[in-house]
Formats: structure tokens, sequence, C-alpha cells
């Protein structure tokens, strides 16, 4: 969950994850520690240290902290699946990396996952790009949102991946990194649509996804859920990240992997309806208006291994029935004094439109209840 605030700010200084959104603290011993906002600098800083063999491949689920502004789908505490893969930069790793996460969503149910595929280039011919990509923006400066205005000079690429307006029409024009893809890379990035299309996995080219951490190289891919609202709908995403070991202080060793937001995953599925409706925790409602025969009827029925449950406190037989309503009850039990007299209960449906009532004897209730249960 910690991690030397150096690892992360070695490899990403001009991203907001790393520039406004870390948690950052110093502990008792004067380290200056950081709540990890991922989970990939910490991989590979282990497996510098570690130095296991090659290729090195991991999986966590891990929880990453994030300084953001909280809303549906934006936490500051969220959880990750991730998957990393050092050792390698040949093109079929990165299918095999991309096909596993794509894998996982189908298997969870999604059906509608969309993938956004692009290629960042490498030390070879990104700065050629950058190079273009600045000039284009400077020539474009005054119609830049306020905050890209200030930053294309430390970060071009930032400007990209701007969801205002302003930005969005400047950069609709923009010079596109696949354009100036060097040889080696360009072969590279055939070779990983070849392969997504030969395991069938239908992706989408996205030439200004540029992901909000800067140690990626070459590939890179998002996860999108339709089902949910635009600015919140990356439920996962990963790439290429050939220099960052380099930059980490280890040896040059190329690596690949995503992150998969659990939670957002969950928010798809919910999005998609892909997990039935949650069964209500309460089987049966007490309404009692005597003040006294709920005791023994609850007890009973829960002894019985019904899930049940009851008002306090006098409320009248209206609130009840709001309570009962509310607990997702499948019957409603009730007694009135009446009832009480006869030795009956009346039991009714909660969750049918057959609102009708039943009369039965209060000494058969719960086979009664049970019965209809079982029925359905
Ligand atoms: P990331 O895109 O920053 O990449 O995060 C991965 C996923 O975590 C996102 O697609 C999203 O689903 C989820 N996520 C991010 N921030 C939040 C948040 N504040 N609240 C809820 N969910 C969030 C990484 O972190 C890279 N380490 C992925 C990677 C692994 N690249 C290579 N290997």
């Amino acid at each position: 969950m910690f991690e030397d605030v150096g690892v992360f700010e070695r490899v990403g200084e001009a991203t907001d994850v790393v520039r406004k959104e870390m948690y950052d603290f110093e502990d008792k011993g004067g380290r200056r520690i950081a709540l990890r906002p991922e989970g990939t600098a910490s991989v590979v800083r282990a497996w510098i240290q570690h130095r296991a063999t090659l290729p090195f491949k991991a999986w966590y689920v891990a929880p990453s902290f994030r300084y953001e502004r909280p809303q549906a789908g934006r936490y500051r505490q969220h959880h990750q699946l991730g998957v990393e893969a050092l050792g390698s930069d040949d093109p079929d790793l990165d299918v095999e990396v991309i096909g596993l996460a794509w894998g996982l969503y189908r298997d969870v149910g999604l059906t509608r996952v969309r993938l956004l595929l692009n290629s960042l280039g490498d030390a070879t011919c990104r700065p050629g790009y950058l190079e273009a990509l600045r000039s284009y923006l400077l020539a474009h400066r005054g119609e830049l949102c306020d905050e890209h205005k200030a930053r294309i000079e430390e970060n071009p690429l930032r400007v990209l991946d701007c969801k205002r307006e302003s930005c969005v029409r400047v950069t609709a024009d923009a010079p596109r990194m696949i354009d100036y893809l060097c040889d080696a890379c360009a072969a590279h990035f055939t070779r990983v649509r070849e392969g997504l299309g030969e395991l069938g996995i239908a992706f989408e080219l996205e030439p200004r996804l540029v992901r909000g951490l800067d140690y990626y190289t070459r590939t890179t891919f998002e996860f999108q859920a339709p089902a949910l609202e635009s600015a919140q709908n990356g439920i996962g995403g990963g790439g290429r990240y050939d220099g960052l070991a380099e930059q980490l202080g280890g040896p040059a060793t190329s690596g690949i992997g995503f992150g998969i937001g659990i939670e957002r995953m969950l928010l798809a599925c919910d999005a998609e309806g892909v997990f039935p409706a949650p069964a209500g925790a309460v089987d049966v409602f007490v309404v009692d208006v005597t003040g006294s025969a709920a005791l023994r009827l609850v007890d009973e029925l829960r002894q019985a291994g019904l899930r049940t449950d009851r008002a306090f406190d006098g409320r009248s037989m209206k609130a009840q029935f709001k309570l009962a309503d509310r607990s997702g009850a499948r019957f409603a039990v009730v007694v009135g004094p009446d009832e009480l007299e006869r030795g009956i209960a009346k039991v009714q449906s909660l969750t049918s439109n057959d609102k009708a009532e039943e009369e039965v004897k209060l000494s058969e209730v719960v086979d009664h209840v049970k019965g209809r249960l079982a029925l359905r």
C-alpha cells in the first residue's frame, strides 16, 4: 500500500496522478512515503530489487489512492486488478496481455466493452512527434482551455487527453503519433493489430489516446463501457512501458500490462444488468397492531429459518407497511386485535400484483409462509 515517493516522482512528474493526486507524507523516520496511486511502478521497482527470472509475469489486486474529486465511479480509494509482463518486446505479448483483459470482461459477463488502441512510439520517434504537436498547439494556444494553455511546453500529450470542448476542437486536427512512428514502432503496431484480428478481438484506433501516466511507449489501450457516463467509462487500461525499468534505475527491460478498475467494472456490470437482482434480505415482515403478537410470531418464523423483520415503537399500520415494503420482504403477516381474538393472521404478498389477503391460523403461519416461499 505504501511506496517510496521517489518511485512515482521519477516516472510521472508531469502527470496529474503524481503531481496533483498523490497522497504523500513523511513517516516517523523522516522517509517520504506515498500511498500507491497505481501498481505498475511498484511491480517494476520490486523486480529491479529482486531480479526474478525473465520473462516475469505478475498479477495483483490492490487498493490505489488518488486525491480526485469524488463522484460516481471516481473515488479516492479504488481497487485495481493488474497484470504486468516484463522482459519481452514481442508484439505477440501485447496481444496476449490485451486478450487476457478482454477475456476477463467477457467471462464476467460484459458484452458491450470497447477497446481503444493507439501507439505512442518510442524514444526514436516520439521526440519528433512531440515537436510537431508542440508547434501545432502553440499556433492554437489562444483556443485552448486555461489549464492547457500553460502546459504545452511541459507535456503537450496531456492536451490530447483534455475533455474540455475548446481543447477537443483544437486537437481534432492535431498531428497524430501514428503518422510519425519509426519503422520499428510501425512494424510492432502492425503486428499487434494483426494479432488482435487473429484472436477475433475488435478494436478501434484512437490516435488521441495518451493515458494518464507518462511511462507508456508503443502500444497503449483502454477499455470503455459505453453503458457508463463518459467521464468515468474507462473500466481498464494499460500499455507498454519499455523505458520504465531504466527510469527507475534498473537494467533496460521492456514491459507491458493493464489495470482493471474493479469498482468501475462492477458499475458497468450493473449498467448492463449482468448480475441478477439481489435477493431481498427479508422473506417476511410481521405487521402487528396489537402491540404484543409480533414478539412470538417473529421468533417462531426466525426459528423456522425464515428471514423475518418487524417494526417497533407502536407504529401505525400504514407506517409498518411502508417499512415492510422498504425491507424488500415478499410477504407481510398482519395481526390486529380482531385477528388475534380469532387466533388468525392475514398473509399478504408484497411483491406480486395480487395483494389478496389469506387468513391463516396463527399456529399454521410458519408452514403457510414456508410453503408459499417454496412455490416461487
Ligand atoms: P489507470 O488508467 O490510471 O492505469 O487506471 C486503471 C483503471 O483504474 C482505470 O481504467 C479505471 O478503471 C480505474 N481507476 C483509475 N482511477 C480511478 C478512480 N479514481 N476511481 C475509480 N476507478 C479508477 C494505471 O493505473 C496503470 N497502472 C495500468 C497499467 C498497468 N498500465 C500498465 N500496466
